[in-house]
Formats: structure tokens, C-alpha cells, sequence
């Protein structure tokens, strides 16, 4: 595979090579149509992120950040454009593979990407390998390792309905990070956690950036969290509207 690259570029930062390149998104454009009113959430977004790299996505309710990392990760469908992950073209993707492709190298940790209410936090948690045809006594061991690191596993044979709501998402980001999966995909990963809780899951998320060199797409609307990242894409209705460095924001975030 070929990627163009056009130098001066902002998503051009740090100058990937083409074979750097693992999420590709090329004038991806998205209308939702309710039948009454027509929504434009993604006009011509673009945008390239190197292997290794923590992206983090910001901007105001409704310009459009959930919608295109649903359009990215092959959770939703978009009417016009092209998404390439590792080189491949996820729209062009029999479900089941488009399945199996998402629950061995991608995590998710989306408010809409739930836990299951039946399973307990280890059923849930073990799910993906499951789903990717590792064997059952592996994938509990491996679950329950998993929410060892966020320090769930005494909790591993609670149901979602009897976790509180921090909890419920630290499963989820045990969930995301099981299978050690090549992209990690989170929406608002901290949102719902106090600050401390907040730190320690960007922590995790940041060590396995670091140590198992994955690549992380972050919406938040949190200066310090996108302070952590490599890089921040800021969208505006639809469209991508700028870019800052590592640096430009950890000296937003304090102040400066
Ligand atoms: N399923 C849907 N049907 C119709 N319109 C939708 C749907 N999902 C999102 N939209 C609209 O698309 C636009 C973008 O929504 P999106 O959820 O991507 O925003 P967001 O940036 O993630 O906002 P927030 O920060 O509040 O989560 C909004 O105007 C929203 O109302
Ligand atoms: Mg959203």
C-alpha cells in the first residue's frame, strides 16, 4: 500500500513514513437522516495516526468526535470517503470479519459499548478473547489479571448492576486492554471518574502506550488528558479545525 503524504501538513507532525501510518481517514463525510432533519457530523475529515501514537480528540457537544471514532473503528457506516486500518478498508469487510478483526486488535471503551448486564465484571472482561478464539482457562486467567490492574479483582464476580459507576468503567477499560489490542479506541475514558481515578486510568492507558507500543485515540473533553497525549486534533461542527503539540497543551493545561 501507498500513502501520499503531503509535506506541511498538520496531521504531518513528526513526518510518519507510509508504513508508520495505521489509521487512515480520507474525506470521510457522515449525515445522519432522523426522516425530518438531515445532520452533517463529519464534512471531509481527514486524518492520519502513526503506530505508537496517543491522539486525543477534543471539541464542543455535537461537533461530531463520537461519531468519527464510530466511522473509524468499523462501528458505524459513513456515506462517502475511506477509512484504511493497517492498510485495510474496514467498509469493504465481511461482518464476521470486521468482528473478528475488532476483538483482536482493537478495545473499545465507549459509554454506548457497554457491559453486558448478565455477565459478571470477568465474563465481561474476558469477552474479546473469547471472541477471538482463546481458549476459556487462558481468558479467565488473563481477565482477572486485567482487572487486577485496575484494581477490580475482588470485584470480578459483581454484575455491572452492582458496581458504581467508576467501577463499571474501570471494567470497561480492563475489557479494552485484555488482549493487548493493537488500537484502543476511548470515548470520554475518564468521564465519569473523579480526579485520582481519572489519573490512574491514564496512567494505565499511558504505560501501555509506552510498553506495548499501542496506538490510543482519545475523545475527552479534559485539558490534562489531552495534555498526556502525543497530539490533539480539535473539531468544529463536523470538521477538523486545528492541531496541537504534546507541548502546546501541557502548557495550556497549566496555564500558560
Ligand atoms: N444516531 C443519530 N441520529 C441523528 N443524529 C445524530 C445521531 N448521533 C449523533 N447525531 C448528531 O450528530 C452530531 C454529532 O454528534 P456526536 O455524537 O458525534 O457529537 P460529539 O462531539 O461526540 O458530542 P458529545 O461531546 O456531546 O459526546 C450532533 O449534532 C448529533 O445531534
Ligand atoms: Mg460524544
Amino acid at each position: 500500500m501507498t500513502v501520499e503524504l503531503k509535506g506541511g501538513e498538520a496531521s504531518d507532525i513528526g513526518a510518519p513514513g507510509a508504513a508508520d501510518v495505521v489509521i487512515e481517514a480520507r474525506a470521510v463525510e457522515k449525515t445522519y437522516d432522523t426522516g425530518t432533519v438531515k445532520v452533517v457530523a463529519l464534512r471531509q475529515v481527514s486524518l492520519r495516526v502513526r503506530r505508537g501514537e496517543m491522539v486525543a480528540i477534543m471539541g464542543p457537544s455535537g461537533c461530531g468526535k463520537t461519531t468519527l471514532l464510530n466511522c473509524l473503528s468499523g462501528l458505524d457506516d459513513f456515506d462517502s470517503g475511506l477509512v484504511l486500518i493497517n492498510g485495510a478498508d474496514i467498509a469493504k469487510m465481511a461482518d464476521d470479519r470486521k468482528t473478528e478483526f475488532r476483538a483482536r486488535d482493537m478495545g473499545f471503551v465507549f459509554q454506548t459499548y457497554n457491559l453486558l448486564p448478565v455477565l459478571n465484571a470477568v465474563e465481561n472482561v474476558e469477552l474479546p478473547l473469547i471472541v477471538s478464539g482463546t481458549k476459556p482457562k487462558v481468558a479467565r486467567e488473563l481477565a482477572l489479571q486485567s482487572l487486577d490492574r485496575v484494581h477490580l479483582r475482588a470485584q470480578a464476580g459483581n454484575r455491572p448492576a452492582q458496581l458504581s459507576g467508576g467501577q463499571r468503567q474501570r471494567v470497561t477499560i480492563a475489557r479494552a486492554l485484555v488482549n493487548r489490542p493493537a488500537i484502543m479506541w476511548a470515548d470520554e475514558p475518564t468521564g465519569a471518574l473523579d480526579s485520582a481515578t481519572a489519573t490512574e486510568i491514564m496512567d494505565l492507558i499511558v504505560d501501555l502506550n509506552q510498553s506495548a507500543h499501542q496506538t490510543c485515540v482519545i475523545v475527552t473533553h479534559d485539558p490534562k488528558v489531552a495534555a498526556r497525549c502525543h497530539r490533539t486534533i480539535h473539531m468544529e461542527d463536523g470538521v477538523i479545525a486545528r492541531e496541537n503539540t504534546q507541548a502546546e497543551m501541557v502548557a495550556a493545561a497549566n496555564g500558560h
